[in-house]
């Protein structure tokens, strides 16, 4: 079967990239063979996945040198999965190719107008991928909700201008994430304390990645 690859993208630092990459990555991991693919340069979800005192369920990988989309099909083609946690700035190398190759973006914003205003130039790189990437797919996903509190009109009004279609799975504000990058394994490997989140994750797969 193809690889699917789902890009994790957003010129914004802390908006969440690592946080979805690698648990997104965990979950497909229960499904088929799973890759992510650590452009940061500074290496988190590499560093994440030494961590655990259990190996992370998916494999994570760099690359080093160029690359492009055909270069990345064929050196993972062992994988159904792959999964690409960006670097912080779309000016580089590797996100104007992860938008390249990728079946889908997920950009992870947080929900306050001036984070999503930083990440402006994004829907205008999406176009300019879909020249060559003709099926590519993007959607917001909400990170970091409050419990109970409701969007505000300004962020409505930011997101529609966008022009970005918002996923309808959300991930909320949750200690699980934090605790299970500093544990080194997944929201799915952390029992009980863990189960909502995997549950967040889970809608979010179900919602763009075909099974
Ligand atoms: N939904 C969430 N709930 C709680 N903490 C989160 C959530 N998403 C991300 N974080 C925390 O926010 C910080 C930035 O997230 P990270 O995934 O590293 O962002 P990025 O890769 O975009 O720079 C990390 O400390 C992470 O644990
Ligand atoms: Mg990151």
């Amino acid at each position: 079967m193809a690889t699917h690859v789902t890009a994790v993208i957003n010129q914004k630092g802390g908006a969440g990239k690592t946080t979805l990459a690698m648990n997104l990555a965990a979950g497909l991991a229960r499904r088929a063979e799973t890759v992510v693919i650590d452009l940061d340069p500074q290496g988190s979800s590499r560093q994440w996945s030494s961590l655990g005192s259990a190996p992370f369920p998916a494999t994570v990988k760099q690359i080093a040198g160029k690359w492009d989309a055909r270069s990345l099909h064929q050196s993972f083609r062992a994988y159904r999965h792959l999964v690409l946690d960006c670097p912080p700035s779309i000016d580089s190398h590797a996100s104007l190719q992860a938008l390249r190759a990728c079946d889908v973006a997920l950009i992870p914003v947080l929900p306050s107008p001036i984070d999503l205003w930083a990440s402006l130039r994004l829907p205008q790189e999406i176009e300019e991928a879909r020249k060559t990437n003709k099926d590519l797919k993007a959607y917001l996903v909400l990170n970091q909700l409050e419990p109970k509190s409701a969007l505000s009109a300004a962020m409505h009004e930011a997101l529609a201008e966008f022009g970005v279609p918002v996923l309808s799975a959300a991930i909320r504000r949750r200690a699980a994430y934090r605790s299970a990058a500093l544990e080194g394994v997944s929201v799915y490997q952390m029992g009980s304390r863990g189960a909502q989140a995997a549950a967040e994750i889970e809608a979010v797969i179900n919602e763009v990645i075909p099974s």
